[in-house]
């Protein structure tokens, strides 16, 4: 009888033949005389991402795998307590309490692996990856995922910064004229410091209280080889209700790398790239042989048509909020896309990286 692990280890080996039968553009390493691919090696992320992209082109660049290049890249935004769309400082949950979710692709060996609702582990790109490659999962969640990052090793540590902290009191208050929480004005506390908070990879919805912060960084990269990886790692939502996942852990929405195509993944309004599929879309579009910018821009006009709630429409009755796709295809041909001008993205293809300015669909204000 086949054990379930002799299946894996035989499944594995025909998706390695199948993928050259197929025609991968995969070269043969190391044969000699045997011309290596032509690849110009690039990482694109969201614009909260020019050290992700400078730390990830440069690990490939040096023959690193694309995986580890780009979690390690977004390891350095998940550990900086100042951008608080990610990891450590994320904004909390209408609870006080900071849920990460990520989600990882290795495209090479056509790997997944993703947490949600996860608390108290700084780098939860890292606990994707231990998913993916030490358990025959692709998802795990809440408390069972924390419970998993430590027996692999991850210290549980407090997320909230003073400052993170101080936001979430103020939003508390604000919540309700007819509670017994005092806003700085009443209480006469200095508020804390902040409004858009300088995040360059963060979008705010309108709400009752003017501004919703709602960040991530998406990153991607292919190598010489045309080989790809992406990762996409977050806090979500501020102040959303406890246990809401948005699309960064989601497999085809959030993140989606197909090793024959391209990588893709999205910041911005979770829901609406997880009724979309949007980054699944978008490496669909690019297999029909659209442009990378191009796929962005029309899994965008899908989002637009899927927004039917007055809620979520402006007056001219356009989305009234945004999403931004960054897709990278396996020839290294890269763009971003968002629904509303004046977004940027990250880009690294050798020398210093830089923010170039993202495609749209509508002008802002329009
Ligand atoms: N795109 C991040 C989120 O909605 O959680």
């Amino acid at each position: 009888m086949t054990s379930r692990r002799d299946f894996l280890r035989t499944s594995a080996g025909v998706g390695v033949g199948a993928a050259v039968g197929l025609g991968s553009a995969r070269p043969l390493r190391g044969a000699p005389g045997v011309l290596r691919s032509r690849v110009a090696p690039v990482a694109i992320a969201s614009g909260n991402g020019t050290e992700a992209v400078d730390t990830a082109f440069r690990m490939v660049s040096e023959g690193g795998d694309t995986l580890d290049a780009v979690v390690e890249g977004v390891n350095i935004v998940e550990r900086d307590p100042n951008d608080t769309s990610v990891g450590f400082g994320g904004l909390p949950n209408l609870d006080g309490v900071v849920q990460l979710d990520s989600s990882v692709m290795h495209g090479p060996s056509r790997g997944a692996g993703a947490v949600a609702c996860l608390e108290g582990i700084k780098t939860p790109s890292r606990v994707a990856v231990d998913v993916m490659r030490y358990t025959d999962h692709v998802l795990l969640v809440g408390r069972g995922a924390q419970r998993f990052a430590v027996s692999m090793g991850h210290a549980v540590e407090n997320l909230l910064t003073d400052g993170t902290r101080r936001r979430w009191i103020e939003w508390r208050a604000r919540m309700s004229d007819t509670d017994d929480y005092l806003t700085p004005e009443e209480s006469g506390q200095e508020a804390p410091p902040f409004r858009n908070g300088g995040d360059p990879g963060m979008d705010m919805l309108d709400s009752h209280d003017g501004v919703r912060p709602q960040g991530t960084i998406n990153c991607n990269v292919v190598n010489r080889d045309g080989d790809l990886s992406g990762v996409t790692t977050t806090s979500g939502l501020a102040w959303k209700i406890p246990g809401r996942v948005g699309d960064s852990p989601i497999v085809g929405a959030g993140l989606y790398v197909d090793n024959d195509v391209g990588a893709c993944g999205s910041t911005g309004r979770g829901e609406a790239v997880i009724k979309t599929c949007g980054s699944h879309s978008v490496i669909e579009l690019m297999r029909a042989g659209m442009s990378p910018t191009d796929a962005c821009l029309e899994a965008l006009r899908r989002v637009v048509t899927f927004t039917t709630e007055a809620r979520l429409r402006n007056a001219a009755g356009r989305p009234n909020f945004n999403v931004n796709y960054y897709a990278v295809n396996k020839s290294g041909e890269y763009g971003g896309a968002a629904i509303w001008s004046g977004a940027r993205f990250a880009v690294c293809s050798g020398g210093e990286s830089r923010r170039e300015d993202s495609a749209y669909l509508f002008e802002r204000g329009s």
